[in-house]
């Protein structure tokens, strides 16, 4: 293990090399990142890296998001198949369709979406700066949120907005249940129940806090409570063990697992590493296009 570990921290060094890591990583590819954190924060840390590669260790729109931001730099993704399911819910020629149904709708896009979905839209949101970015749209303006319907129908409770959602989903967060919630709170009444906005809405509704996983990591951080029951994918059980020696955190359920989240590995980070590969590039069109809606999300935090 340390083996690997001093070879990609050398190659790293020689090739100018960053590596971020989404709070879901398996553990080991969390503990060597340089920084661990949530869609917006690893979007921010690209936007200023002063790196010549970024090793983004996460699923593939993280790295295309990435990409765009930093049109300079190398973008590697350690395994080219971590993609996310949710960002193929939504396909352009849909997308325009629904766009001719409501030609006055903002178009609000989760990042968890293609590059060139991204360039079709006029905002972007990450699951922490959602209700941000909504609220920044002038009140009379009708609002297609795209993909997530869970999310969007999280933000449109917290903003009072009228959103049409689309059909998309997140296929590991909707494996959580209302039954998981009624178990687990009986397992651990004086728990605390935290969870992400991709969970199904009663999930969400019956939560005592909902927030990115950035915001999660925050939350148990900063309250009182000892045992926290995390709704959202189990990766990020590492971080919060780690930071937090003297608390307990349990799974909402076991099966929230991604296994696209997983995909990368210490072995791949050093073949990205020693191969330049496989790296993560977008069509200048798209980018160009892509970007509006991008460096709107990243300028409300
Ligand atoms: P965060 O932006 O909260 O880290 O979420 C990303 C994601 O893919 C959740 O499933
Ligand atoms: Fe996509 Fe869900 Fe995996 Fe996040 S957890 S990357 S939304 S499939």
């Amino acid at each position: 293990m340390n083996d690997i570990l001093d070879k990609i921290r050398k190659l790293k060094e020689e090739r100018g090399a960053v590596i971020l890591a989404h709070n879901y990583q398996r553990s080991e590819v969390q503990d060597i990142a340089d920084f661990t954190g949530d869609s917006l924060g690893l979007s921010l840390e690209a936007a200023k890296t002063g790196a010549k590669v970024i090793v983004f260790c996460g699923v593939h729109f993280m790295a295309e998001t990435a990409a765009i931001i930093c049109p300079d730099k190398t973008v590697l993704l350690p395994d080219e198949h971590a993609g996310c399911p949710m960002a193929n819910m939504v396909t352009i020629r849909e997308l325009r369709e629904k766009k001719k149904e409501h030609p006055d709708a903002v178009i609000v896009t989760y990042v968890n979406s293609t590059a060139a979905i991204k360039a079709e839209s006029d905002y972007c949101c990450t699951s922490s700066n959602a209700v941000k970015v909504v609220n920044s749209i002038p009140p009379d303006r009708e609002i297609l949120f795209v993909p997530d319907q869970s999310l969007g129908a999280y933000v449109a409770s917290r903003t009072g907005r009228k959103i049409i959602l689309w059909h998309g989903y997140c296929p590991t967060h909707h494996r959580m249940r209302s039954e998981d919630v009624i178990r687990m709170r009986g397992l651990y009444p004086d728990a605390k129940l935290v969870v992400h906005p991709e969970c199904v809405t009663e999930v969400v509704s019956a939560a005592d806090k909902v927030a990115s996983t950035t915001g999660i990591m925050e939350y148990c951080r900063e309250t009182q409570a000892k045992k926290f029951i995390v709704g959202t994918e189990i990766g990020i059980l590492h971080r919060l063990r780690k930071e937090n020696p003297g608390k307990e955190f349990y799974s909402l359920s076991e099966h929230a697992d991604c296994p696209n989240m997983k995909l990368n590995s210490l072995e791949k980070i050093l073949w990205s590493l020693e191969d330049m590969a496989p790296a993560v590039t977008v069509p200048p069109d798209i980018a160009r296009a892509a970007a509006r809606a991008i460096k709107r999300m990243l300028a409300i935090v």
